[in-house]
């Protein structure tokens, strides 16, 4: 399987003048837990990341400790997340027939969750690992009053690994690019296309790492990890 990390933003709802893949977690980059779970799946054989040029000295420097066993491609990131992915998909080696898309920023997946995402991507075209949300949703108007709340049982978080058919993927980019849709994840564009698009159980602790807090969750939950593990 190939694999693709975003990991091309800034560290602007972070409150920090770095991108935030780079703030220490537990003495390492944030993005090293990441790349370390995708080492350590079983599945994943190719890795490319995406980053900004400026970034790229502080992301070798990551990866060098790592010995990746398997190749890891450093690809130029765009001003968005669909941008940097688009730019993505035209860098896998020809080959890749299916390829998993994992936020830089989510460096808490497990190895196992790449796993099974790619064991389901063998019975599908498109799959998102996701969990029901836990809280109520409301939709807000601009003015901040309530114009709906809906039903809950229907409502799933994305996360990502988001993994789909190569080809398919590439189409709805495409599509995505020539009508101007802006989207903030990869399984919206096959939505848009029309296409569907399978729900993989994700992980409770799958968090995006976004602000000052997430950053002392994972740092919490790693710890636990590290010491189970010892
Ligand atoms: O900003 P946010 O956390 O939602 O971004 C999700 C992921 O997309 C992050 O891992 C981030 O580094 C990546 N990203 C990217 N290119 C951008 C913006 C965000 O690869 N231009």
């Amino acid at each position: 399987m190939h694999l693709l990390i975003p990991a091309a933003g800034s560290g602007k709802r972070m409150g920090s003048s770095q991108n935030k893949l780079l703030l220490n977690v537990l003495g390492q980059p944030l993005l090293s837990w990441t790349v370390k779970a995708a080492l350590a799946s079983q599945s994943i054989e190719w890795i490319g990341i995406l980053g900004q040029p400026y970034d790229f000295p502080a992301f070798e420097a990551l990866l060098a400790p790592l010995h990746s066993p398997k190749p890891v491609q450093l690809i130029t990131g765009g001003e968005t997340r669909q941008q940097s992915v688009f730019n993505g998909m035209q860098a896998l080696p020809q080959q890749a027939k299916f390829v998993l898309i994992h936020d830089g920023a989510r460096c808490l997946a497990t190895p196992d969750l790449f796993d099974r995402c790619t064991e389901a991507l063998q019975h599908c075209q498109g799959l998102i690992a996701a969990m029901p949300v836990k809280d109520t949703i409301k939709i807000v108007n601009a003015d901040g009053w309530i114009t709906d709340t809906p039903d809950r049982q229907n409502l799933w978080g994305a996360q990502t690994p988001q993994g789909f058919d190569v080809a398919l993927l590439k189409a709805c980019h495409e599509k995505g690019k020539q009508e101007g849709w802006e989207v903030t994840d990869d399984a919206a564009l096959l939505e848009k296309c029309g296409q569907s698009v399978k729900i993989v159980p994700g992980e409770d602790t799958n968090l995006k790492i976004t602000t000052p807090v997430d950053l002392a969750i994972a740092e919490f939950i790693l710890g636990q990890r590290l010491a189970k593990s010892a």
